[in-house]
Order: structure tokens, then C-alpha cells, then sequence
């Protein structure tokens, strides 16, 4: 089948281009994607050469109706991972999150809507997240169900949230296949280093201060991402329409044991010293309105459609450290230029208060 992959540059949909292509020789994929900060054509370098005739990019953004309009008539499915992305960004500066997430998505369902007219054999994956259902506490061992309200408390889950609404109205109104996958934090090679893994991993290996937000004792659930993109690519073929199944690493760890973990990874592989190293973790001022928990029951994917992460945290954190530091060359591209400048005003004054300004000690 004909599958447009919206977001196919950035992290998750880069790693699922790669694997709808390599286990599914029959299909083909459209990449529609802005190739904004977080999108890298460089991504998908191997998958150009390699699938010369199956795979093709459209720059384009997912809000432009004339563009996506044709291109949805020539899909069967459609996988939507574009999307701004990163919480901290979302605080800076909400409306692009309004205009992407939520606009965008709409334009998505619309456009599936108008070129589908109605065929159930076609399949719409609004790619969403376990930030939707808010925070849970550090006490707790409650996890998130599908069945639990949304509650979102960032800007950038209450985008999430909105669209993921639109998406199950777009089920109930207008008869659109829609399956939603609400997955939980995803690592692995190709991520962006604004996100937690490989912001460490890049640090730890440039002797600088290591940020964590707070007291370090926010725990996520840490989904490998070709577990991620198994999820996503089983929902689009077999996920029932109008359902949402939750994505989770079964793997809840907090904050400072996955960097400690870390320190220990890169220093072992670099001969470098855990202690000193570990010496870089530096507390600074916390997010706002930071989520305390969130943990994922995906005992639904695995019920209906037989699917559970394979790749243990501890396998995982080791593959994505080995692939990061065999690709300090990636590293270095997309941490040059316009990242130094959000790395300074992210970070900058909040290292200096902790008494740090992210360069090793003397
Ligand atoms: P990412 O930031 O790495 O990539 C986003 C991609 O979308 C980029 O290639 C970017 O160029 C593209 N894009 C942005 N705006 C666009 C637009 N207007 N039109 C077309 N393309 C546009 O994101 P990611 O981490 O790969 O996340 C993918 C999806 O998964 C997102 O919807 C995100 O909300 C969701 N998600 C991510 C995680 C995670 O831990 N990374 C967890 C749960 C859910
Ligand atoms: P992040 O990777 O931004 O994902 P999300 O906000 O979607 O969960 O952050 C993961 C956790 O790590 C979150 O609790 C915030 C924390 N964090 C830090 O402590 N320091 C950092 O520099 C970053 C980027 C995140």
C-alpha cells in the first residue's frame, strides 16, 4: 500500500520510515514533511539510496490543504507523527504548538475526510502521547488506561490532547478509520538532543554540566522506539477504528538513575572517569508545572494485536549510547548553529544560578 508518513525527518518517523520499508516490501512511503528544527533529511540518507523507487519526500507543512490533498488521495494509510514536539519549547512559546499540533491535524483528518469519502479499508494513525492523561503521583502504582480523561497540563499535551479529541471526532462524526496510538517517552538513535537521552549522552561526552530539572525524581515509562514504531505499524494494519491503544517501555525509571546509568555507559565505552563525570549532574531551576510520573498500561496493544516492547531499558539505553557515539558526526550538524542559541537561552541563567554555566570545572 501507499502509506504518507507526515513528520518522516524527525525522530520517531524517520525510525518508522526505515522499518515500514525494511519489514514490508510491497509498500511505499510518501514523506510529507516542513523540515523545521527537528527535521532532518539526513535522517533518511540510507532509505533514499536504498529504496529509491518506494520512498519519496515532499517538503510541505501538514497545514497547506492544496498540498496534502492529492497526496492523501494516493495513500491508503496515513502514519501522523509531524508535530512541534518538546515541552520546554512549549512553555517558551505556545502557538506554533496551537498551529502544528492541533491545525494541522485537522487539516490532516480533513483532507482524509474529503479523498477517503468514507472507505473503511483505509487507516488514519494520529500519533499521540501518554501526556495527554496529565501526571500521576510518585507514590502511586496507578497507570494510564485508554479509558482515563484527558487531563493534559502543558501546552504542549493540551495541543496533543486537543487534536487527539478531533481525531475521535472525526471517528464518530464523519466514519474516518482513525486509530490512535498514545505512546510514552520514546529513545533511540536519530532523537533531537533538546530530549533528555541524548542531551545527556552529548554532554556527558563534552565534559559539561549535566541540567536536571528540579530534584531529578520525575519518572518516565522508556519506550525503545523500534518497540515504538512496531506498535505504531501493527495499529495502522490492525488497530481497530475508533480505539486508542497506549504504547509503553514497561520501563519506569527516574530522571537521575537514567543519567547516572548514562555516565556509566559513555564512560566505560570512552575511558573516562564515572565519578568526575558523574560530578557534572547539576540540579537547576525545574520546569513549570512538571508532570511528576506518567506510566503506561499497554496491556491493550498487547491483548488485541500481540504487541509488547522486545528491547529491555537496559539493552535499549546501550544501543542508543553506541549508536550516538558512533555518530558524532549527526551529533555535531545538529547541534551547531540555531541549537547553541536555544541551548544558552534554555539553559544559560539557570546553570549560572546552580553556579555552573554548563563548561567543565576548572
Ligand atoms: P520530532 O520533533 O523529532 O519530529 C517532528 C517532525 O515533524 C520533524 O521532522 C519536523 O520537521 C516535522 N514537522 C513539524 N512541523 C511540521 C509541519 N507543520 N508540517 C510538516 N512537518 C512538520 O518529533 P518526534 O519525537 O519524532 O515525535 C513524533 C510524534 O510522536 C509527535 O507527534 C510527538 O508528539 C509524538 N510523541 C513523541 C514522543 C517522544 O518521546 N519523542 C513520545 C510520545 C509521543
Ligand atoms: P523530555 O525528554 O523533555 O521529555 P518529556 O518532557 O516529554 O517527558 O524530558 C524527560 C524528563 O527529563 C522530564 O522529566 C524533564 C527532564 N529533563 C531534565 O531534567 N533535564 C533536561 O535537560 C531535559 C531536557 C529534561
Amino acid at each position: 500500500m501507499d502509506i504518507l508518513v507526515t513528520g518522516g525527518c524527525g525522530f520517531i518517523g524517520s525510525n518508522f520510515v526505515r522499518h515500514v520499508l525494511g519489514a514490508h516490501a510491497q509498500d511505499r512511503v510518501i514523506n510529507l514533511d516542513l523540515l523545521t528544527y527537528a527535521g532532518n533529511p539526513a535522517n533518511l540518507a540510507d532509505v533514499e539510496a536504498d529504496y529509491p523507487d518506494r520512498y519519496e519526500l515532499v517538503r510541505g507543512d501538514v497545514n497547506d490543504r492544496e498540498m496534502c490533498l492529492p497526496l492523501m488521495e494516493r495513500a491508503q494509510a496515513v502514519a501522523h507523527f509531524a508535530a512541534e514536539s518538546h515541552v520546554d519549547r512549549s512553555i517558551d512559546g505556545s502557538a506554533q504548538f496551537l498551529t502544528t499540533n492541533v491545525l494541522g491535524t485537522h487539516n490532516l483528518l480533513e483532507c482524509a475526510r474529503l479523498a477517503w469519502s468514507g472507505a473503511a479499508e483505509n487507516s488514519f494513525v494520529y500519533v499521540s502521547t501518554d501526556e495527554v492523561y496529565g501526571a500521576l503521583e510518585l507514590d502511586s502504582t496507578e497507570r494510564f488506561v485508554e479509558t482515563r480523561p484527558l487531563a493534559p497540563r502543558n501546552p504542549y499535551s493540551a495541543s496533543k490532547a486537543a487534536a487527539d479529541h478531533l481525531a475521535m471526532a472525526f471517528y464518530y462524526t464523519h466514519g474516518l478509520p482513525v486509530k490512535i496510538t498514545r505512546c510514552s517517552n520514546t529513545y533511540g538513535p536519530y532523537q533531537f538532543p533538546e530530549k533528555l537521552i541524548p542531551l545527556m549522552i552529548a554532554n556527558i561526552v563534552a565534559n559539561q554540566a549535566l541540567p536536571m530539572y528540579g530534584d531529578g525524581l520525575y519518572v518516565r515509562d522508556w519506550l525503545y522506539v523500534l518497540d515504538n514504531c512496531r506498535a505504531s505499524d501493527a495499529v495502522m494494519r490492525s488497530g481497530r477504528a475508533g480505539q486508542a491503544y497506549n504504547v509503553g517501555g514497561d520501563a519506569e525509571r527516574a530522571n537521575l538513575e537514567v543519567v547516572r546509568r548514562l555516565v556509566e555507559l559513555v564512560c566505560v565505552r570512552l575511558d573516562l572517569d564515572v565519578d568526575e563525570r558523574l560530578g557534572l549532574i547539576t540540579h537547576i531551576a525545574d520546569r513549570p508545572g512538571h508532570d511528576r510520573r506518567y506510566a503506561t498500561d499497554a496491556g491493550k496493544l498487547g491483548r488485541e494485536l500481540g504487541i509488547e516492547p522486545v528491547t529491555s531499558f537496559e539493552n535499549g539505553l546501550a544501543s542508543t549510547v553506541d549508536w550516538y557515539l558512533a555518530n558524532q558526526d549527526w551529533c555535531d550538524q545538529v547541534t551547531s548553529g540555531a541549537y547553541q542559541d536555544y541551548y544558552r537561552q534554555m539553559y544559560g541563567s539557570r546553570l549560572e544560578e546552580a553556579g555552573r554555566d554548563g563548561k567543565p570545572e576548572a
